[in-house]
């Protein structure tokens, strides 16, 4: 499909939820500057994707309902936002979204491309790891920010985007009810005890200047089986709202906070301005935590973040700590 038709059949879509009521072909004829013709061919087109759209002589079209796809023509129709997904790159299957937007990010794509896949066949995890992200199941996405900022801050978008997440899904309560999401520092995201959705940052760099960065977020959407290793600490969406849930208004409205998210950090180039939120956010508040840092393992009680985004944490003989990386469990 031409890059026309995409935007046209965006739009439409992006009207008919908007509609209050029915809109009649003329009304898209005249905006679109097309024949009737061209609008039920899109119409129709959608019907074939799975919208059900109905359509009444003399009212014209009124969408009842949409199928749980991401396409780009789903998002740009969802999209509400200046720059955070404005130029979407879809993937039916692609090796991992991170890679795709490091390579976009070198070829000089603007800032707030979002890779989005249904499935990721090389999907990357924080330390090495790898990420599961079956088709129909997950979100996989990753977004390319172009911050003013030195190497030593780029950690803390990765705070920035849990903020995001957390508050976007929890936007979503008509897609998956009233949910209270949690953050566990620095960069999972939790319901119910268990883990949600997973966060990458990765930068490329010059020794003082960040040519771009790439933040990836994996999101258990539909998922109904995890693999044994990971069954007591992973859950869904699904699992944990008793039914399906659709993927691609979560993706619009993580992106909404991102955008609010990321112009409060740039103002100051820390989270001063977030600190608060996150820490009310953080599953480990006013709880004992066990630090498992690079050379030490203790408990200790978690108090919040500071504005670099360390875990500030009260130790068993009653100094204060500031963690700056590690792993804590909850
Ligand atoms: C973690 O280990 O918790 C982080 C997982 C991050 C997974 C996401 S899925 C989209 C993006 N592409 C990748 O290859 N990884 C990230």
């Amino acid at each position: 499909m031409v890059c026309e038709e995409v935007k046209m059949k965006a739009q439409i879509l992006k009207m008919l939820r908007e509609a209050d009521g029915y809109i009649s072909g003329q009304q898209l004829c005249e905006k679109f500057g097309v024949s009737r013709t061209a609008v039920w061919k899109v119409i129709r087109q959608l019907q074939e994707e799975g919208y059900e759209v109905e359509a009444v002589r003399n009212k014209g079209y009124r969408i009842i309902d949409s199928p749980d796809v991401m396409t780009k023509e789903e998002l740009e129709s969802l999209m509400d936002t200046k720059w955070a997904g404005k130029n979407i790159v879809y993937y039916d299957e692609v090796d991992s979204t991170n890679l795709r937007i490091k390579q976009l990010g070198d070829e000089g794509a603007v800032e707030g491309t979002l890779a989005v896949a249904d499935r990721q066949t090389a999907g990357r995890g924080r330390r090495g790891r790898s990420w599961d992200s079956p088709a129909g199941e997950s979100i996989s996405m990753s977004i390319l920010l172009r911050p003013q900022i030195t190497p030593n801050q780029a950690p803390m978008l990765t705070l920035v985007m849990a903020c995001s997440v957390a508050e976007g899904i929890m936007d979503c309560k008509d897609v998956c009810g009233e949910q209270q999401i949690q953050i566990k520092w620095p960069n999972d995201i939790i319901i119910h005890g268990k883990k949600l959705v997973g966060i990458l940052t990765e930068m490329s760099t010059q020794i003082d200047y960040i040519n771009h960065v790439t933040v990836g977020v994996g999101i258990n959407v539909n998922l109904t089986d995890f693999p044994e290793e990971i069954r007591e600490r992973a859950t869904s969406l699904r699992l944990e709202c008793g039914h399906k849930v659709k993927r691609a208004p979560l993706i619009a409205a993580i992106m909404k906070r991102l955008e609010e998210n990321y112009a409060l950090f740039m103002e100051t180039g820390d989270l001063s301005q977030l600190m608060e939120k996150y820490s009310e956010l953080l599953v480990n508040k006013d709880r004992d935590v066990m630090i498992l840092g690079a050379k030490e393992q203790y408990v200790a009680h978690a108090l919040g973040i500071n504005k670099t985004g360390e875990l500030i944490v009260r130790k068993e003989d009653g100094t204060i700590e500031e963690v700056y990386a590690g792993e804590v469990s909850v």
